[in-house]
């Protein structure tokens, strides 16, 4: 079923199939990992869904840490009557970091997997965690803590999970034919890490070399591979939680990479985890009213344009795309263009958590992703930067990325068209400064191209 190209036999037998409750998801199934956190009300979760939904994202990966806390279980239950409501999917990805456990979620998973909002793959329900690939929870080894207390114990209700862990963790340095011999409990794996190149691998882009070993081994062992796309990982929260990991153009990078190694699914991190800096969408307050720390890098850092690059992405990846020339707008163009408003040279003298590790791995640029339709000709973007043009730009159909050193001050870009009419623009809203006396933020602004 794997490898089936889509032919109208195939489409035909989704419609067929879309008559019964459980339908099976397609391969290629698009998701964001979400984290559950306190909400206002029900308009959050719809408004949530509702913007997923509209960027063909599949279904949220619901992040739990906590099982039965009211702000946990009033917040999932208020996904899934949205998801309901609107057609949309959603899964559990257990954060076994802080779970003890698969004992202690398996009642909120036999609670919510058989809802029609519950995304399915073969009939399955799918599940995922983020680690908990070394924890054995007193069994022999993790492959027959897992079998027991997640398989054999939902087996005995007639549920079969889909698993596809993030064991990022297992101990291993990928996942090699190793690990999946030495784990049969998993359906598939997703990697986390792999999202973003390492602070200790020094100023260096992102690699695939990571997913590409899982995949060719999670199909050589009949498994899926599950790859992570992200943007940028800065967290400020405490000494033990302060880093920086490229950045720059580590998202459009990173869809190219997808185009090019053809997972069986990809995770977007994230929907809404303000504290590492990763977020696509809105980071509702009440979810972080507790964290002044994360408010101090996220309130005022805008992110949703990345959904104007992402959502043309994900058509061109389920329709078969290969290539960044192959990611078309929608429309006559879409892009975005993102950078930080601090120099990485910057003192940070007045934040007492001081620079984050793999500052120095950060490049003061001008980040900018533009979607052209494959017609185009003669395009240019036109960058200015601490006010005047630093640089003119050529591109091609589909999707370009490209960056221009950063001065301090407004930043500006510019879509010319051939004949030098202004077909799109952007401008900062916050000024790049070389220095601060308050938070070290190496957050960014994106801008839309509009
Ligand atoms: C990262 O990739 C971009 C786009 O190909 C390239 O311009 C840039 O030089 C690369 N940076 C590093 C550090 O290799």
């Amino acid at each position: 079923m794997r490898f089936w190209s889509p032919t109208s036999a195939v489409a035909l037998l989704g419609t067929l199939s879309s008559l019964f409750r459980g339908v099976d998801a397609d391969l290629k199934g698009v998701f964001a990992h979400y984290l559950v956190g306190s909400m206002g009300g029900s308009d959050e979760a719809v408004k949530d869904v509702q913007d997923a939904k509209k960027m063909s994202i599949d279904a949220f990966a619901l992040n739990v840490q906590d099982v039965s806390s009211s702000w946990a279980t009033n917040a999932i239950q208020l996904l899934f009557d949205a998801a309901a409501a609107n057609d949309f999917k959603l899964f559990f990805s257990f954060d076994m970091s802080v779970l003890d456990q698969p004992s202690t979620f398996l009642p909120l998973f036999k609670q919510y997997q058989g809802n029609s909002a519950y995304y399915r793959h073969e009939g399955r329900p799918f599940l995922s965690t983020f680690d908990g690939g070394s924890k054995s929870f007193g069994a022999s080894s993790p492959n027959a803590g897992w079998q027991s207390q997640l398989k054999d114990a939902l087996a005995a209700d007639g549920i079969n999970p889909f698993f596809v862990p993030d064991f990022d963790d297992y101990g291993g340095a990928t996942y090699d034919a190793n690990f999946f011999n030495n784990y049969p409990v998993v359906d598939g794996v997703m990697s986390w890490e792999s999202a973003w190149p390492e602070v200790s691998e020094g100023l260096v882009n992102v690699s695939s070399a990571k997913d590409q070993t899982a995949l060719v081994n999670a199909h050589a062992a009949g498994k899926v591979y599950m790859m992570p796309l992200s943007s940028v990982q800065f967290k400020h929260i405490d000494p033990g939680q302060n880093w920086y990991r490229r950045g720059e153009l580590n998202l459009p990078l990173r869809i190219g990479q997808v185009l090019a190694l053809q997972p069986d699914f990809v995770e977007i991190i994230t929907w809404n985890d303000a504290g590492e800096s990763h977020y696509i969408g809105n980071c509702w307050p009440e979810a972080i009213a507790g964290a002044p720390a994360i408010q101090a890098y996220s309130n005022g850092y805008d992110h949703m344009h990345w959904q104007d690059v992402l959502a043309p992405f994900i058509v061109a990846y389920k329709n078969g795309a290969t290539s960044l020339a192959q990611v078309t707008p929608f429309g006559a163009f879409a892009g975005a263009f993102w950078y930080r408003p601090l120099l990485k040279s910057a003192s940070c003298s007045g934040d007492g958590l001081g620079k984050p590790s793999g500052w120095e791995n950060a490049e003061d640029l001008i980040n900018i992703a533009m979607l052209l339709p494959a017609t185009s000709s003669g395009v240019t973007l036109r960058v200015y930067s601490g006010g005047s043009v630093v640089a003119t730009l050529p591109t091609n159909p589909g999707l370009n990325m490209a960056t221009v050193p950063i001065k301090t001050g407004p930043q500006r870009v510019e879509l010319v068209a051939a004949d030098g009419t202004i077909m799109g623009a952007g401008s900062s809203t916050q000024d790049v400064v070389a220095d601060t006396s308050g938070v070290c933020n190496f957050n960014y602004q994106v801008v839309h191209i509009a």
